[in-house]
């Protein structure tokens, strides 16, 4: 697995600085207002599970499966909810968590699809943004790295359903993904 990967891009110990960091940020703005997270499955499992920890106050969460990539490294462009959420979020602050901001058309979809429930708020929390990439009009509110347009992996991050246990971010060598 790890002879895959051509460099590491954020270490063990940068993601572990910054998503607390973030934990602290939402904890701050979301004080006396019970914020319920929305993870995207499956790449924001990691990320949550660290996130919520660095949380210091009341919160919920839930997970939804979003399904835009089959095997393919460049999306297209087609979003499918394969799990939705088991809660009713009216009248609720919701956060999205989600692993990577790419062309933007995942949460475009889902902050449309969530936005029809009669939140309270929606905000997004993307662990890496890849702005180069976007197609779709998406800001989020918290982000943990702004990073190149390179295909990722690790810390949650798939390609093919693999590498999503390394404890890292790395850039996947593109003969592995010439598909
Ligand atoms: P978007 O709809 O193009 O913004 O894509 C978002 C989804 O694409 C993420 O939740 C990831 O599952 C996947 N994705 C985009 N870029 C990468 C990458 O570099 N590595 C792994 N997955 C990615
Ligand atoms: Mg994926």
């Amino acid at each position: 697995m790890f002879e895959d990967i051509q460099s590491i891009l954020l270490t063990e110990e940068q993601i572990r600085v910054r998503v607390g960091e973030l934990g602290e940020a939402i904890s701050r703005d979301y004080a006396g207002k019970d914020p319920f997270f929305v993870g995207v499955l499956k790449g924001s499992f990691v990320f949550m599970s660290d996130l919520i920890r660095g949380v210091g106050i009341h919160c919920q969460m839930d997970f939804m499966g979003v399904s835009s990539y089959g095997n393919k490294s460049v999306t297209t462009g087609a979003v499918k909810i394969t799990y939705d959420l088991n809660t009713d979020i009216e009248g609720r602050h919701v956060v999205i968590v989600e692993d990577i901001l790419d062309s933007g058309l995942t949460l475009a979809y889902l902050q449309g699809y969530l936005g029809g429930r009669r939140p309270a708020s929606i905000h997004i929390c993307a662990l890496l943004d890849k702005p180069a990439r976007r197609r779709a009009s998406v800001t989020p509110t918290y982000v943990g790295f702004e990073i190149p347009d390179a295909f990722v992996v690790g810390y949650g991050l798939d390609y093919a359903e693999r590498y999503r246990n390394l404890p890292f971010i790395g850039i996947l060598k593109p003969e592995i993904y010439t598909d």
